[in-house]
């Protein structure tokens, strides 16, 4: 993935947990560099040996890991100079969160090597809708969980986040039921 993500891990887990603990992390997870280029792919063992790593030394499970990340990706990238971008993305979460494939889409422009995720919205109702998530990735899942929680808090809503399909236990791919 785009060092970007890299950088937000690294981001999360100084803010949170101090610079120390990122130290550790990055050697535990081999990670020799001084730091990471935004614009640069790298490959996803890194990402997900970076997570695995940080839930060790955190001593944190990785659904609460992913979905702080999730959550921090928001504010993160809204800082990194796509703050734009996603105010054009919508005024409401429904808004937003149907336009998922079109900010991917504009961000592949400029990310070439990007490997996009795909978002669908159906059954939309006042109050609720399902939200399609599918990926060549696996295991990233609770990460969506938290930006959905980060966006409903960006819309002032409460809003409610229910996994109804699972691509890890076998369905075709994963399903959000999002109520507000
Ligand atoms: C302007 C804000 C955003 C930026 C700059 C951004 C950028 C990116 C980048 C660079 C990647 C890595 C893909 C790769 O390198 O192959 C990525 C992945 C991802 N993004 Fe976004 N993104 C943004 C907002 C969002 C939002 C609001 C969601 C909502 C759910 C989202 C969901 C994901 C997911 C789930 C992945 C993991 C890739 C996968 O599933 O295969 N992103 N994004």
């Amino acid at each position: 993935m785009y060092g970007l993500v890299n950088k937000a891990i690294e981001g999360l887990v100084k803010k949170e947990f101090g610079e120390d603990k990122w130290l550790e992390i990055k050697e535990k997870a081999h990670f020799k560099d001084h730091g990471f280029i935004s614009m640069k792919p790298y490959p996803d063992s890194l990402t997900y040996s970076l997570v695995g790593t940080a839930c060790e030394v955190l001593n944190m499970n990785s659904k609460d890991l992913l979905e702080a990340f999730g959550e921090h990706w928001l504010l993160y990238t809204s800082q990194e100079g796509y703050g734009e971008m996603m105010n054009s993305a919508g005024n409401s979460l429904p808004e937003f969160l149907n336009n998922l494939n079109m900010m991917h889409f504009r961000l592949g422009q400029i990310m070439p090597e990007m490997i996009m995720p795909k978002f669908e919205v159906s059954e939309l109702q006042e109050s609720s809708l399902l939200l399609h998530y599918k990926s060549e990735r696996d295991g990233l899942t609770d990460m969506v969980t938290g930006i959905i929680r980060g966006l409903g808090k960006r819309f002032e809503c409460n809003c409610k986040i229910e996994l109804i399909s699972a691509k890890s236990k076998g369905d075709n791919h994963d399903i959000f039921k999002v109520s507000w």
